[in-house]
């Protein structure tokens, strides 16, 4: 299995870094690859230029963008880590998606509309926030970020997203807190097989 995890946190005191660490050791001790692509270490540049939206339009792809959708093209999983930032993606993330996810790769106009183009991928999210998740659910607005983060992205483009978890009040969560969200999500996890040696 190839898991490939999406990191958008600028700070390695956050959660979100402690959560991508402990994502990348669950996924050794299961004896997957795992690959993370920390969005800020790379410095990527999330601003889609007139000239990248010049080379989009004419199916053009630099070669930083090519590896990427390497990346995403071999996964069998994806997770993507990140703090909620004004109700949505960080824009480093949201820039990944501008320009990893283009027309032609990730999704392309078919005879019955747009067909999904990464197929067999399984997805989990992983929403650090602020506010509590029962602020959000009066508001409607749990189910708006599963529709508008899981669905009209990754479902969009043919990905299957197995999990959103929500982590409330991080700023002010205690160590056990902290513990046991890291607990909740390695435990979206199918169980691990458990290999038999003669
Ligand atoms: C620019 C910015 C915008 C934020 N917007 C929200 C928000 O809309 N909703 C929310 O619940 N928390 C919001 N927060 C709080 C972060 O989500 C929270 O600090 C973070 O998830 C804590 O987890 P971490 O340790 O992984 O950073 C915001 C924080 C920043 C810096």
């Amino acid at each position: 299995m190839k898991h490939l995890i999406i990191y958008a946190h600028p700070s390695k005191k956050s959660f979100s870094f402690q959560l991508k660490d402990a994502l990348k050791a669950e996924s050794e001790k299961r004896g997957w690859s795992a690959t993370v692509r920390d969005l800020y270490e790379m410095k990527f540049d999330p601003v889609l230029w007139p000239s990248d939206l010049e080379k989009l339009k004419k199916g053009e792809t630099e070669e930083d963008i090519l590896s990427e959708q390497a990346l995403v093209k071999e996964a069998d999983i994806i997770s993507v880590v990140y703090p909620l930032w004004w109700a949505g993606f960080p824009a480093i993330l949201k820039g990944y998606i501008d320009k990893i996810f283009a027309y032609g790769f990730a999704y392309k106009a078919g005879k019955n509309g747009i067909e999904g183009l990464l197929t067999n991928k399984k997805v989990y999210l992983y929403t650090s926030m602020g506010n509590t998740v029962e602020e959000y659910e009066e508001k409607g607005l749990i189910e708006a970020f599963r529709k508008i983060q899981g669905g009209e992205i990754f479902e969009f483009c043919g990905m299957e997203v197995k999990h959103q978890e929500f982590f409330p009040q991080i700023p002010s969560a205690s160590t056990e807190e902290i513990e046991k969200h890291l607990k909740v999500a390695l435990s979206v996890f199918e169980p691990a097989k458990q290999i038999i040696t003669n």
